[in-house]
Protein backbone atom coordinates (compact mmCIF):
# COMPACT_ATOMS: atom_id res chain seq x y z
CA UNK A 1 0.00 0.00 0.00
CA UNK A 2 1.28 3.67 -0.36
CA UNK A 3 0.07 6.03 2.59
CA UNK A 4 0.24 9.75 2.60
CA UNK A 5 0.27 11.05 6.42
CA UNK A 6 -0.77 14.91 6.55
CA UNK A 7 0.94 16.64 9.37
CA UNK A 8 4.56 17.80 11.01
CA UNK A 9 4.40 17.11 14.42
CA UNK A 10 5.60 14.30 16.89
CA UNK A 11 2.24 12.68 16.58
CA UNK A 12 2.90 12.46 13.04
CA UNK A 13 6.36 11.28 13.12
CA UNK A 14 5.40 8.64 15.65
CA UNK A 15 2.25 7.87 13.33
CA UNK A 16 5.28 7.50 10.52
CA UNK A 17 7.16 5.16 12.26
CA UNK A 18 4.27 3.53 13.66
CA UNK A 19 3.02 2.63 9.94
CA UNK A 20 6.86 2.35 8.46
CA UNK A 21 6.76 -0.99 10.35
CA UNK A 22 3.38 -2.69 8.56
CA UNK A 23 3.90 -5.24 6.28
CA UNK A 24 0.98 -3.93 4.00
CA UNK A 25 3.05 -0.75 3.26
CA UNK A 26 5.58 -0.15 0.50
CA UNK A 27 6.05 3.49 0.44
CA UNK A 28 4.89 5.96 2.86
CA UNK A 29 4.45 9.97 1.79
CA UNK A 30 4.08 12.99 4.17
CA UNK A 31 3.16 16.90 4.19
CA UNK A 32 4.44 19.14 5.33
CA UNK A 33 6.91 16.52 7.18
CA UNK A 34 9.56 17.24 9.54
CA UNK A 35 12.79 16.26 9.67
CA UNK A 36 12.72 13.14 11.70
CA UNK A 37 9.57 12.39 9.29
CA UNK A 38 11.77 12.92 5.82
CA UNK A 39 14.10 9.78 7.56
CA UNK A 40 11.01 7.37 6.95
CA UNK A 41 8.80 8.86 4.36
CA UNK A 42 8.71 10.51 1.21
CA UNK A 43 7.84 14.58 1.81
CA UNK A 44 5.20 16.31 -0.43
CA UNK A 45 5.45 19.82 -0.81
CA UNK A 46 2.47 20.81 -2.42
CA UNK A 47 0.27 23.27 -0.06
CA UNK A 48 -2.14 22.48 2.04
CA UNK A 49 -4.83 23.56 -0.27
CA UNK A 50 -7.23 19.85 0.58
CA UNK A 51 -8.02 19.82 -3.54
CA UNK A 52 -4.61 19.91 -4.62
CA UNK A 53 -3.60 17.29 -2.19
CA UNK A 54 -6.78 15.14 -3.28
CA UNK A 55 -5.39 15.40 -6.72
CA UNK A 56 -2.22 14.60 -6.02
CA UNK A 57 -2.98 11.27 -3.57
CA UNK A 58 -5.32 10.26 -6.60
CA UNK A 59 -2.39 10.86 -9.13
CA UNK A 60 0.31 8.73 -6.97
CA UNK A 61 -2.08 5.65 -6.38
CA UNK A 62 -2.35 6.94 -2.51
CA UNK A 63 -4.36 3.74 -0.96
CA UNK A 64 -4.95 5.07 2.64
CA UNK A 65 -4.44 8.81 3.95
CA UNK A 66 -4.03 9.27 7.41
CA UNK A 67 -4.56 13.15 8.91
CA UNK A 68 -2.62 13.55 12.09
CA UNK A 69 -4.11 17.57 12.92
CA UNK A 70 -7.25 18.64 13.45
CA UNK A 71 -7.16 21.89 11.87
CA UNK A 72 -7.86 19.78 8.14
CA UNK A 73 -10.17 17.36 10.15
CA UNK A 74 -12.43 20.39 11.25
CA UNK A 75 -11.76 22.23 7.92
CA UNK A 76 -13.33 18.73 5.57
CA UNK A 77 -10.30 17.60 4.07
CA UNK A 78 -11.80 13.88 4.47
CA UNK A 79 -15.24 15.20 2.87
CA UNK A 80 -13.08 16.67 0.19
CA UNK A 81 -10.39 13.18 0.02
CA UNK A 82 -14.26 11.12 0.07
CA UNK A 83 -15.53 13.24 -2.69
CA UNK A 84 -12.61 12.10 -5.08
CA UNK A 85 -13.20 8.66 -3.75
CA UNK A 86 -9.83 8.07 -2.03
CA UNK A 87 -9.82 6.13 1.04
CA UNK A 88 -8.90 8.74 4.12
CA UNK A 89 -8.96 7.86 7.84
CA UNK A 90 -10.31 10.98 10.42
CA UNK A 91 -13.71 11.76 11.00
CA UNK A 92 -15.47 14.10 8.24
CA UNK A 93 -15.99 18.02 8.92
CA UNK A 94 -19.50 17.21 10.80
CA UNK A 95 -18.21 14.64 13.32
CA UNK A 96 -14.53 16.81 13.34
CA UNK A 97 -17.17 19.61 14.96
CA UNK A 98 -16.85 17.80 18.20
CA UNK A 99 -13.37 19.14 18.40
CA UNK A 100 -14.24 22.20 16.70
CA UNK A 101 -16.39 23.77 18.84
CA UNK A 102 -17.16 22.94 22.42
CA UNK A 103 -20.42 24.90 22.34
CA UNK A 104 -21.19 21.78 19.83
CA UNK A 105 -19.73 19.26 22.49
CA UNK A 106 -21.42 20.50 25.25
CA UNK A 107 -24.62 20.06 23.79
CA UNK A 108 -23.87 16.42 23.20
CA UNK A 109 -22.86 15.63 26.17
CA UNK A 110 -26.18 17.25 27.64
CA UNK A 111 -28.30 15.52 25.18
CA UNK A 112 -26.66 12.30 26.39
CA UNK A 113 -26.54 12.69 29.88
CA UNK A 114 -22.43 12.70 30.22
CA UNK A 115 -20.88 13.48 32.95
CA UNK A 116 -18.91 17.06 32.50
CA UNK A 117 -18.64 20.26 33.80
CA UNK A 118 -21.74 22.47 34.12
CA UNK A 119 -21.31 25.31 31.76
CA UNK A 120 -23.19 28.20 29.55
CA UNK A 121 -22.42 29.31 26.03
CA UNK A 122 -22.23 33.01 25.57
CA UNK A 123 -22.37 34.95 21.86
CA UNK A 124 -22.39 38.07 23.86
CA UNK A 125 -18.99 39.35 26.14
CA UNK A 126 -21.49 41.70 28.19
CA UNK A 127 -23.67 38.68 29.17
CA UNK A 128 -21.29 36.74 29.57
CA UNK A 129 -19.28 38.98 32.07
CA UNK A 130 -22.86 39.49 33.80
CA UNK A 131 -23.13 35.75 34.33
CA UNK A 132 -19.55 35.16 35.84
CA UNK A 133 -20.04 38.09 38.45
CA UNK A 134 -23.84 36.70 39.27
CA UNK A 135 -22.13 33.65 39.93
CA UNK A 136 -18.93 34.43 40.68
CA UNK A 137 -16.70 30.84 41.56
CA UNK A 138 -13.76 29.67 40.17
CA UNK A 139 -14.37 28.87 35.97
CA UNK A 140 -12.56 28.27 33.07
CA UNK A 141 -13.67 30.45 29.94
CA UNK A 142 -12.90 28.28 26.85
CA UNK A 143 -13.09 30.09 23.09
CA UNK A 144 -16.12 27.41 21.17
CA UNK A 145 -13.31 27.21 18.17
CA UNK A 146 -10.05 25.84 17.08
CA UNK A 147 -7.68 27.68 19.22
CA UNK A 148 -4.48 25.39 18.23
CA UNK A 149 -5.26 24.07 22.73
CA UNK A 150 -4.69 28.02 23.81
CA UNK A 151 -8.19 28.95 24.00
CA UNK A 152 -8.91 27.80 27.19
CA UNK A 153 -8.19 30.36 30.03
CA UNK A 154 -8.74 29.74 34.18
CA UNK A 155 -10.82 32.47 35.08
CA UNK A 156 -9.81 31.36 39.30
CA UNK A 157 -10.92 35.28 40.37
CA UNK A 158 -13.96 37.07 39.17
CA UNK A 159 -11.25 39.65 37.56
CA UNK A 160 -9.29 37.02 35.71
CA UNK A 161 -12.26 35.04 34.36
CA UNK A 162 -13.85 38.51 33.09
CA UNK A 163 -9.95 39.69 31.36
CA UNK A 164 -10.06 35.72 30.26
CA UNK A 165 -13.98 37.09 28.62
CA UNK A 166 -12.30 40.09 26.95
CA UNK A 167 -9.01 38.75 25.79
CA UNK A 168 -11.66 35.84 23.43
CA UNK A 169 -14.11 37.88 22.62
CA UNK A 170 -13.13 41.48 22.88
CA UNK A 171 -9.28 41.26 21.81
CA UNK A 172 -10.31 38.51 19.44
CA UNK A 173 -7.25 36.54 20.51
CA UNK A 174 -7.98 33.40 18.80
CA UNK A 175 -9.71 35.18 15.68
CA UNK A 176 -13.04 33.71 15.00
CA UNK A 177 -13.26 30.80 17.43
CA UNK A 178 -13.58 33.28 20.01
CA UNK A 179 -17.24 34.19 18.37
CA UNK A 180 -18.94 32.14 21.41
CA UNK A 181 -17.51 31.80 24.30
CA UNK A 182 -18.02 28.35 26.89
CA UNK A 183 -17.62 29.29 30.68
CA UNK A 184 -17.87 26.08 32.82
CA UNK A 185 -17.09 25.18 36.39
CA UNK A 186 -13.90 24.16 37.27
CA UNK A 187 -13.43 20.94 38.00
CA UNK A 188 -10.95 19.49 40.96
CA UNK A 189 -8.92 16.24 40.49
CA UNK A 190 -6.27 13.97 38.25
CA UNK A 191 -6.30 14.15 34.36
CA UNK A 192 -5.87 11.11 32.16
CA UNK A 193 -6.68 10.44 28.60
CA UNK A 194 -9.02 8.14 26.84
CA UNK A 195 -8.19 7.07 23.66
CA UNK A 196 -10.42 5.27 21.32
CA UNK A 197 -10.69 4.14 17.75
CA UNK A 198 -14.33 4.02 16.29
CA UNK A 199 -16.08 3.26 13.31
CA UNK A 200 -18.93 5.03 13.92
CA UNK A 201 -20.51 1.89 16.11
CA UNK A 202 -17.98 -0.08 17.90
CA UNK A 203 -15.05 1.33 19.33
CA UNK A 204 -11.66 -0.11 20.29
CA UNK A 205 -9.72 1.22 23.31
CA UNK A 206 -6.48 2.00 23.30
CA UNK A 207 -3.59 1.81 26.51
CA UNK A 208 -4.40 4.82 28.98
CA UNK A 209 -2.04 7.75 29.06
CA UNK A 210 -1.93 11.15 30.66
CA UNK A 211 -0.06 14.53 29.49
CA UNK A 212 1.46 17.04 31.17
CA UNK A 213 -0.03 20.47 29.31
CA UNK A 214 1.63 23.17 31.72
CA UNK A 215 4.73 24.43 30.84
CA UNK A 216 6.82 23.61 33.94
CA UNK A 217 7.24 21.57 37.03
CA UNK A 218 4.62 20.74 39.08
CA UNK A 219 1.81 21.07 36.27
CA UNK A 220 2.72 25.23 36.73
CA UNK A 221 3.13 28.20 34.17
CA UNK A 222 1.54 28.02 31.11
CA UNK A 223 -0.97 26.15 28.84
CA UNK A 224 0.89 24.07 26.35
CA UNK A 225 0.52 21.51 23.69
CA UNK A 226 1.90 18.86 26.26
CA UNK A 227 5.23 18.99 27.88
CA UNK A 228 5.16 15.01 28.12
CA UNK A 229 2.97 11.53 28.25
CA UNK A 230 2.96 8.67 30.10
CA UNK A 231 1.28 5.21 29.32
CA UNK A 232 -0.43 3.61 31.25
CA UNK A 233 -2.33 6.14 33.48
CA UNK A 234 -2.27 4.06 36.78
CA UNK A 235 -5.43 6.43 37.72
CA UNK A 236 -7.32 4.72 35.17
CA UNK A 237 -8.07 1.60 36.99
CA UNK A 238 -10.12 -1.20 35.18
CA UNK A 239 -13.27 -0.15 36.80
CA UNK A 240 -13.02 3.45 35.70
CA UNK A 241 -12.07 2.43 32.11
CA UNK A 242 -15.26 0.29 31.75
CA UNK A 243 -17.33 3.60 33.48
CA UNK A 244 -15.95 5.21 30.60
CA UNK A 245 -16.42 3.15 27.54
CA UNK A 246 -19.94 2.48 28.73
CA UNK A 247 -20.92 5.74 30.73
CA UNK A 248 -18.83 8.23 28.00
CA UNK A 249 -17.81 6.82 24.74
CA UNK A 250 -20.32 4.67 23.49
CA UNK A 251 -22.82 7.25 24.41
CA UNK A 252 -21.01 10.23 22.98
CA UNK A 253 -20.37 7.57 19.59
CA UNK A 254 -24.00 6.75 19.49
CA UNK A 255 -25.16 10.55 19.83
CA UNK A 256 -22.63 11.38 17.46
CA UNK A 257 -24.55 8.50 14.60
CA UNK A 258 -28.46 9.78 15.71
CA UNK A 259 -27.44 13.65 14.94
CA UNK A 260 -26.13 12.31 11.70
CA UNK A 261 -22.56 12.97 12.27
CA UNK A 262 -21.50 9.43 12.54
CA UNK A 263 -18.11 9.70 13.91
CA UNK A 264 -14.79 7.76 12.10
CA UNK A 265 -11.23 7.89 13.66
CA UNK A 266 -9.67 8.18 16.62
CA UNK A 267 -11.83 9.92 19.50
CA UNK A 268 -9.80 11.03 22.47
CA UNK A 269 -11.38 12.19 25.49
CA UNK A 270 -9.52 14.11 28.37
CA UNK A 271 -10.68 13.27 31.58
CA UNK A 272 -10.74 14.65 35.16
CA UNK A 273 -11.03 11.96 37.70
CA UNK A 274 -13.60 14.05 40.17
CA UNK A 275 -14.57 12.95 43.88
CA UNK A 276 -18.16 11.67 42.09
CA UNK A 277 -16.60 10.19 38.97
CA UNK A 278 -14.73 10.95 35.83
CA UNK A 279 -16.25 13.50 33.73
CA UNK A 280 -15.26 14.65 30.29
CA UNK A 281 -12.98 17.85 29.74
CA UNK A 282 -12.90 17.97 26.07
CA UNK A 283 -12.96 15.76 23.15
CA UNK A 284 -10.40 15.74 20.44
CA UNK A 285 -10.84 13.87 17.22
CA UNK A 286 -7.16 12.92 16.70
CA UNK A 287 -4.41 11.34 18.54
CA UNK A 288 -3.26 13.40 21.40
CA UNK A 289 0.41 15.23 21.22
CA UNK A 290 2.40 13.73 22.28
CA UNK A 291 0.01 11.01 23.51
CA UNK A 292 0.56 9.31 20.62
CA UNK A 293 4.25 9.20 20.84
CA UNK A 294 3.69 7.15 24.04
CA UNK A 295 0.73 4.79 22.85
CA UNK A 296 1.89 3.77 19.16
CA UNK A 297 4.67 2.64 20.70
CA UNK A 298 2.98 0.22 23.10
CA UNK A 299 1.08 -1.66 20.13
CA UNK A 300 2.64 -4.49 18.89
CA UNK A 301 -0.58 -5.35 16.18
CA UNK A 302 -0.39 -3.85 13.23
CA UNK A 303 -2.47 -0.35 12.71
CA UNK A 304 -3.08 -0.23 9.28
CA UNK A 305 -5.97 -3.10 9.48
CA UNK A 306 -6.91 -1.05 12.35
CA UNK A 307 -7.42 2.30 10.92
CA UNK A 308 -8.91 0.79 7.39
CA UNK A 309 -11.66 -0.95 9.87
CA UNK A 310 -12.53 2.44 11.47
CA UNK A 311 -13.24 3.15 7.49
CA UNK A 312 -15.25 0.28 6.73
CA UNK A 313 -17.23 -0.07 9.88
CA UNK A 314 -15.41 -3.49 10.82
CA UNK A 315 -13.38 -2.82 13.87
CA UNK A 316 -15.35 -5.55 15.60
CA UNK A 317 -13.66 -8.22 13.96
CA UNK A 318 -10.62 -7.29 15.84
CA UNK A 319 -10.49 -9.07 18.45
CA UNK A 320 -7.11 -10.09 18.75
CA UNK A 321 -4.83 -6.84 19.14
CA UNK A 322 -1.79 -6.94 21.10
CA UNK A 323 0.11 -4.61 23.41
CA UNK A 324 3.30 -4.65 24.66
CA UNK A 325 3.27 -5.31 27.99
CA UNK A 326 6.06 -2.50 28.93
CA UNK A 327 5.37 1.39 29.82
CA UNK A 328 6.37 4.45 27.93
CA UNK A 329 7.20 8.19 28.73
CA UNK A 330 8.02 10.88 26.65
CA UNK A 331 9.24 14.04 27.41
CA UNK A 332 9.15 17.09 25.18
CA UNK A 333 12.56 19.04 24.71
CA UNK A 334 11.04 22.45 23.59
CA UNK A 335 12.89 26.04 22.55
CA UNK A 336 12.97 28.14 25.64
CA UNK A 337 10.59 30.39 25.25
CA UNK A 338 8.00 28.28 24.55
CA UNK A 339 4.80 28.63 24.69
CA UNK A 340 5.81 32.37 24.40
CA UNK A 341 8.48 33.67 21.84
CA UNK A 342 11.56 31.41 21.21
CA UNK A 343 14.09 31.46 18.63
CA UNK A 344 14.14 28.87 15.75
CA UNK A 345 16.74 27.63 13.41
CA UNK A 346 19.66 26.21 16.31
CA UNK A 347 21.34 22.93 15.54
CA UNK A 348 20.48 20.03 17.08
CA UNK A 349 22.86 17.37 18.06
CA UNK A 350 23.23 14.16 20.10
CA UNK A 351 19.70 12.70 18.20
CA UNK A 352 21.87 9.49 17.03
CA UNK A 353 23.61 9.35 21.21
CA UNK A 354 20.18 9.18 22.77
CA UNK A 355 18.71 6.71 20.23
CA UNK A 356 21.87 4.04 20.54
CA UNK A 357 19.93 3.89 24.14
CA UNK A 358 18.14 1.06 24.50
CA UNK A 359 14.31 1.38 24.32
CA UNK A 360 15.08 5.53 23.55
CA UNK A 361 13.28 6.79 19.99
CA UNK A 362 13.12 10.59 19.17
CA UNK A 363 10.47 11.75 17.45
CA UNK A 364 10.50 14.87 16.23
CA UNK A 365 8.25 17.80 16.13
CA UNK A 366 9.32 20.89 15.46
CA UNK A 367 12.57 19.87 13.14
CA UNK A 368 13.75 20.70 9.71
CA UNK A 369 16.82 19.85 7.55
CA UNK A 370 19.31 22.91 6.71
CA UNK A 371 22.34 22.25 4.70
CA UNK A 372 22.45 18.50 6.05
CA UNK A 373 22.18 19.02 9.75
CA UNK A 374 18.89 19.14 11.86
CA UNK A 375 17.95 22.83 13.49
CA UNK A 376 15.06 23.94 15.52
CA UNK A 377 11.63 24.95 13.70
CA UNK A 378 8.93 25.21 16.44
CA UNK A 379 8.17 25.55 20.31
CA UNK A 380 8.11 21.59 20.75
CA UNK A 381 11.03 20.39 19.34
CA UNK A 382 11.28 16.74 20.16
CA UNK A 383 9.89 14.06 21.84
CA UNK A 384 11.87 12.10 23.36
CA UNK A 385 10.30 8.71 24.17
CA UNK A 386 11.09 5.49 25.86
CA UNK A 387 10.02 2.27 26.93
CA UNK A 388 10.85 0.13 29.97
CA UNK A 389 9.26 -2.54 31.66
CA UNK A 390 7.87 -0.13 34.12
CA UNK A 391 6.82 3.77 34.06
CA UNK A 392 9.65 4.01 36.30
CA UNK A 393 11.97 2.89 34.49
CA UNK A 394 10.52 3.76 31.16
CA UNK A 395 10.78 7.43 32.65
CA UNK A 396 14.48 7.21 33.91
CA UNK A 397 15.56 6.02 30.19
CA UNK A 398 13.68 8.76 28.13
CA UNK A 399 15.73 11.61 30.41
CA UNK A 400 18.81 9.20 29.51
CA UNK A 401 18.09 10.40 26.13
CA UNK A 402 17.19 13.76 26.85
CA UNK A 403 20.48 14.51 28.49
CA UNK A 404 22.71 13.03 25.53
CA UNK A 405 20.97 16.02 23.20
CA UNK A 406 21.25 19.74 23.09
CA UNK A 407 20.39 22.72 21.36
CA UNK A 408 20.00 26.54 21.97
CA UNK A 409 17.75 26.75 25.09
CA UNK A 410 16.44 23.56 25.15
CA UNK A 411 13.73 23.19 27.56
CA UNK A 412 12.10 20.28 28.84
CA UNK A 413 10.24 19.66 32.43
CA UNK A 414 11.90 17.56 34.54
CA UNK A 415 8.76 15.71 36.29
CA UNK A 416 7.33 13.80 33.58
CA UNK A 417 5.13 11.13 34.96
CA UNK A 418 5.42 12.15 38.47
CA UNK A 419 1.64 11.68 39.43
CA UNK A 420 2.04 8.32 38.71
CA UNK A 421 5.01 7.32 40.33
CA UNK A 422 3.93 8.85 43.75
CA UNK A 423 1.12 6.37 43.53
P1 LIG B 1 -9.31 21.64 27.26
O1 LIG B 1 -8.64 22.09 26.00
O2 LIG B 1 -10.75 21.94 27.34
O3 LIG B 1 -8.96 20.24 27.67
O4 LIG B 1 -8.58 22.48 28.42
C1 LIG B 1 -7.19 22.51 28.55
C2 LIG B 1 -6.81 22.25 29.99
O5 LIG B 1 -7.46 23.17 30.83
C3 LIG B 1 -7.27 20.88 30.50
O6 LIG B 1 -6.35 19.87 30.20
C4 LIG B 1 -7.37 21.14 31.97
O7 LIG B 1 -6.10 21.09 32.58
C5 LIG B 1 -7.85 22.56 32.04
N1 LIG B 1 -9.32 22.61 32.16
C6 LIG B 1 -10.21 22.77 31.16
N2 LIG B 1 -11.47 22.79 31.63
C7 LIG B 1 -11.38 22.65 32.96
C8 LIG B 1 -12.34 22.59 34.03
N3 LIG B 1 -13.65 22.70 33.80
N4 LIG B 1 -11.87 22.41 35.27
C9 LIG B 1 -10.56 22.29 35.52
N5 LIG B 1 -9.61 22.34 34.57
C10 LIG B 1 -10.01 22.52 33.30
N1 LIG C 1 -1.76 16.70 24.45
C1 LIG C 1 -3.03 17.25 24.34
C2 LIG C 1 -3.60 17.29 23.01
O1 LIG C 1 -3.07 16.70 22.08
O2 LIG C 1 -4.63 17.92 22.82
Amino acid sequence: MKILVIGQGGREHTLVWKIAQSPLVEKIYCTPSNAGIAQIAETVSIGDDYFDLANWANSNDIDLTVVGPEAPLAEGIVDIFNEHNLTVFGPNKKAAQLEGSKDFAKQLMTKKGIPTALHRTFTDADQAIEYIKNIGTSVFVKADGLAAGKGVIPGRSIDEAIQAVKTIMVDRAFGDAGNSVVIEEELIGEEASFTVLSDGTHCFPFVSSQDHKMSQDGDIGKNTGGMGAYSPAPVITPDIHDYVMEQIVYPTINGMAEIGCTFKGVLYVGLMMTETGPKVLEYNCRFGDPEAQVLLPRLKSDLIPLLLACIDGSLDQHTDVEWYTEAAACVVMASGGYPDLYQTGKAITGIPEAESIEGVNVFHAGTKQDNGNVVTAGGRVLGVTALGENLKTAIETAYRGVSEIHFYEAYCRKDIGYRALSR
